[in-house]
């Protein structure tokens, strides 16, 4: 079936500043580390694209190990583009990052300018892209300078294949660091992509305050810490569960009776909040103002739906958000 996006594709989703630039992104964007590979049910995968574009999500996270295998949910994603999605290349942002393991050999991984800028080319392919609108490094190299990791993202942009340059994982200090060079070299650094949720809040440690000293946008991965902070594994570990399957990045050893007793507490005031679990943590993380998007992963078309309509419960009371942050601090 052809696809023809939804009319009403801009009348619900909200749409933030990212940082002190002029590119706005949808609050909730949708990535595809899990559930794109070659593994996965590519009807699945397309209708999940669909639905999403049809609520107003605009971006799209990728990089170039999502899979399995490594390299995969780009070409999936790149046939989905071609198939249906070709005539709306102007209404998406898309993104890629380099910096796991690609390749055996030295240049395989990590952050110099060799791997970085082969990478970029390799995902261009995949995708059937020109240029995407976001290119990452993905993490920190210790062994690389941090001015050359930084002088590729340069070249990225100034060669015209990548729109914006990203940083993910990095540390506060690394950070403020990366942009002051990116600066320098006339390449501001759009936005950052940390792990933020409920149970991992590592970002509010000095993170967001560069971010927002230093006029970068903040989009969170893992809001849902990977599904833990949903209904499904209250009744044990669901088998088409991301921690039952035997390529999903979420362990059956994480999902502990104290991480699950934290959650039940919290569902109960989601529940008293009208909400899902899913959607009072993804409102939870957007409370502050300095996040951009969250960029969630899904399984299902209805899990995009259920948690775009996460925006229509955003507003929490200082109660709720005392009695939340007793849970996360207390229940063990
Ligand atoms: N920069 C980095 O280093 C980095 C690292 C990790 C991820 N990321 C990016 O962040 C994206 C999201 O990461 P993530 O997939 O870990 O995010 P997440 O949103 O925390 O977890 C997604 C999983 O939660 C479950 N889920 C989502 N909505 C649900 C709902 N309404 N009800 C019940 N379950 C629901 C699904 O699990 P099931 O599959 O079990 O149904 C889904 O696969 C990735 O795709 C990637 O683009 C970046």
């Amino acid at each position: 079936m052809a696809y023809e996006p939804a009319e009403s594709r801009y009348d619900g989703m909200k749409y933030n500043c990212c940082g002190r630039s002029g590119i706005f992104l949808p609050a909730v964007s949708l990535g595809l580390w899990h559930n794109f590979g070659d593994v996965d049910d590519f009807e699945m995968a397309r209708a999940m694209i669909h639905r999403a574009f049809d609520l107003g999500v605009t971006h799209f996270d990728l990089a170039n190990n999502y899979g399995p295998p490594p390299g995969s949910a780009e070409r999936n994603f790149g046939r989905i583009l071609k198939q249906d999605m070709r005539a709306y290349r102007d209404e998406m942002i898309i993104s890629t990052k380099a910096g796991y393991l690609m390749w055996p050999g030295p240049y395989g991984e990590w952050g110099s300018r060799k791997y970085l800028l082969a990478s970029l080319d390799q995902s261009l392919k995949r995708l059937g892209l020109d240029y995407v609108d976001i290119f990452y490094s993905h993490r920190p190299d210790p062994d690389t300078p941090l001015a050359e990791t930084m002088s590729a993202l340069d070249t990225a942009v100034r060669q015209g294949k990548a729109i914006y340059a990203g940083i993910s994982n990095y540390k506060p200090e690394r950070t403020a660091e990366a942009a002051k060079i990116l600066r320098d070299l006339g390449t501001p650094c759009l936005i950052h992509q940390p792990r933020y949720s409920m149970l991992d809040r590592w970002v509010e440690d000095g993170l967001l305050d560069v971010l927002e000293e230093e006029g970068i946008g903040c989009i969170v991965f893992s809001p849902l810490a990977q599904g833990l902070l949903t209904e499904k594994y209250l009744e044990g570990i669901p088998e088409s569960s991301r921690a039952a399957k035997a390529h999903g990045f979420l362990q059956r050893e994480q999902v502990t009776k104290d991480v699950l007793k934290k959650v039940q507490a919290l569902n109960e005031i989601a529940k008293k909040r009208g909400q899902s679990l899913a959607q009072m943590a993804l409102a939870w993380v957007l409370r502050d103002r300095r996040i951009t998007s969250v960029v969630i992963g899904a399984s299902r078309v209805e899990q995009v739906k259920q948690d775009v309509d996460a925006l229509d419960g955003r507003e929490f009371s200082e109660d709720e958000l005392a009695r939340i942050e007793k849970i996360l601090r207390d229940v063990r």
